[in-house]
């Protein structure tokens, strides 16, 4: 993945728990890789071993440390320069998550080998939809969560998130059933 995620767990990491144990993570898990760059493409499972070596420190799940992250990139790209990029994805939490296909088109023009999902919203009502995920990757449904229930924050939006179609369980990807209030709105650009 490219170094930006990385950079957002970093910085997961110093903000919830500090310098000390960003660098005994760090050193544990990737002591040449750091410091990431943005733009460079890191093996996925640098990501992925940060996560597992960050569940084992705090006594969490990989997949509740995944989301629990996950959570805090949507705020951390928005100080990263995407806030307009966010802002341009929907007005509304409902429109936004119409819209990330879009978003990661746009964030494909500057990373050109990045390896994006793909989404699809069917079922919707005016406080609830079916999201459908297709990745290349597997494993990450928890960083959807995350990812959804940080951008609802940006709404001001309650969010319940049930995770009623798993892939793999015959199921080619996964789905999500979104339950939301009326939040917030965020003006487009
Ligand atoms: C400004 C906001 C965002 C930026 C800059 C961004 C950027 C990226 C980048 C660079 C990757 C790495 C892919 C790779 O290295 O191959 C990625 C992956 C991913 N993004 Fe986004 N993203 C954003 C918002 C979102 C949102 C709102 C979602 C909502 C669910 C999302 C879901 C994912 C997932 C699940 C992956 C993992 C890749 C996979 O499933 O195969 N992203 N994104």
């Amino acid at each position: 993945m490219y170094g930006l995620l990385n950079q957002a767990v970093q910085a997961y990491v110093v903000s919830r728990h500090g310098d000390t144990m960003w660098t005994c993570v760090a050193e544990e898990v990737c002591p040449e890789d750091v410091p990431f760059l943005a733009l460079e493409l890191y093996p996925d499972g640098v990501t992925f071993s940060l996560v597992a070596a960050l569940a084992a420190a705090t006594g969490e799940s990989a997949d509740a440390m995944l989301a629990d992250i996950s959570k805090f990139f949507a705020g951390y790209f928005a100080t990263r320069g995407y806030d307009d990029l966010m802002r341009a994805t929907g007005g509304s939490f409902a429109q936004f998550v119409r819209n990330i296909d879009l978003l990661h088109t746009q964030v494909s023009t500057m990373f050109p080998d990045v390896k994006v999902p793909s989404f699809r919203v069917t079922d919707e009502s005016g406080m609830s939809l079916r999201l459908h995920y297709y990745s290349s990757r597997e494993g990450l449904a928890p960083m959807v969560v995350g990812l959804l229930q940080g951008v609802a924050a940006r709404f001001g939006q309650e969010l319940q998130i049930s995770h009623d179609v798993i892939r793999g369980s015959g199921a080619d990807h996964d789905e999500f059933f979104l339950e939301f209030q009326p939040g917030r709105t965020i003006a487009c650009q």
